[in-house]
């Protein structure tokens, strides 16, 4: 049984999204499975080429890609893997271009453009989507990110069966406040990091053993 987990930063040793989802990895090793990290911004890959060799009548393969780039190894890969988790920081409102990219790639070859309601994908495989921002509940409310986040995880769970989400607001983005520009006063941001990523990191390895136990929902 293996999770692959895919890092939708540029940013890859102990910052935010990556270190939710090594907490992920974890809970899914503890329950079981073998693990793999794959940090996407070191792949060479682009999105979507819109060739529609995927929609073929006469392809010789349901749900591949015909596009030939670092990616065509891992998509074969998660034709395998047990579970997969998606973590991704906040980019203007919505996933990193990255991650966007990767995505397109991801689902598109399972999107039955015959039937929306019945994927490609050939069984059911929980997947668990993340996200980092540094705005706050709050703010993500008002500024309407939850439609983006709903959006996002409804594909994956139409396409591979079953998504659950996990949300960490009001990252830090620096390691030292008072050499970049920001709307906090230093210690702000590592005051609530302190008092609210480790539960972060907790739902995030909770998670990960739930996509194992076939707990998810
Ligand atoms: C280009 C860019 C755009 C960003 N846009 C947003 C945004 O729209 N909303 C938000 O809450 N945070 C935004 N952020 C902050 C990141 O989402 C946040 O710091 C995240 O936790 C970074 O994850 P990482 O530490 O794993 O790289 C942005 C950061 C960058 C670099």
């Amino acid at each position: 049984m293996n999770v692959l987990a895919f890092n939708g930063s540029a940013r890859r040793k102990n910052w935010n999204t990556v270190t939710m989802l090594e907490h992920a990895l974890e809970g899914a090793r503890e329950s079981g499975a073998e693990t793999e990290l794959i940090n996407l911004y070191q792949l060479d890959f682009k999105g979507c080429s819109s060739c529609f060799a995927c929609k073929r009548l006469d392809r010789k393969k349901t749900g591949v890609c015909a596009f030939k780039d670092d990616l065509q190894p891992i998509l074969e890969k998660v034709r395998e893997a047990h579970a997969i988790i998606l973590g991704t920081p906040v980019y203007f409102g919505s996933e990193t271009a990255t991650t966007r990219a990767f995505l397109e790639r991801l689902q598109f070859p399972y999107l039955n453009y015959k039937d929306y309601n019945n994927s490609h994908f050939p069984r059911h495989m929980p997947t668990g989507l993340m996200y980092t921002m540094n705005v706050t509940e709050e703010q993500q409310t008002v500024l309407g990110y939850e439609s983006v986040f709903e959006r996002t995880r409804n594909y994956l769970a139409r396409i591979f069966g079953s998504c659950e989400l996990v949300i960490a607001n009001n990252t830090t983005q620096y390691t030292d406040y008072d050499k970049f520009e920001a709307a906090y006063e230093k210690n702000e941001k590592a005051r609530y990091r302190e008092a609210f990523f480790a539960s972060d990191c907790q739902r995030a390895r909770e998670m990960g053993a739930r996509l194992v136990c076939g707990e998810s929902a």
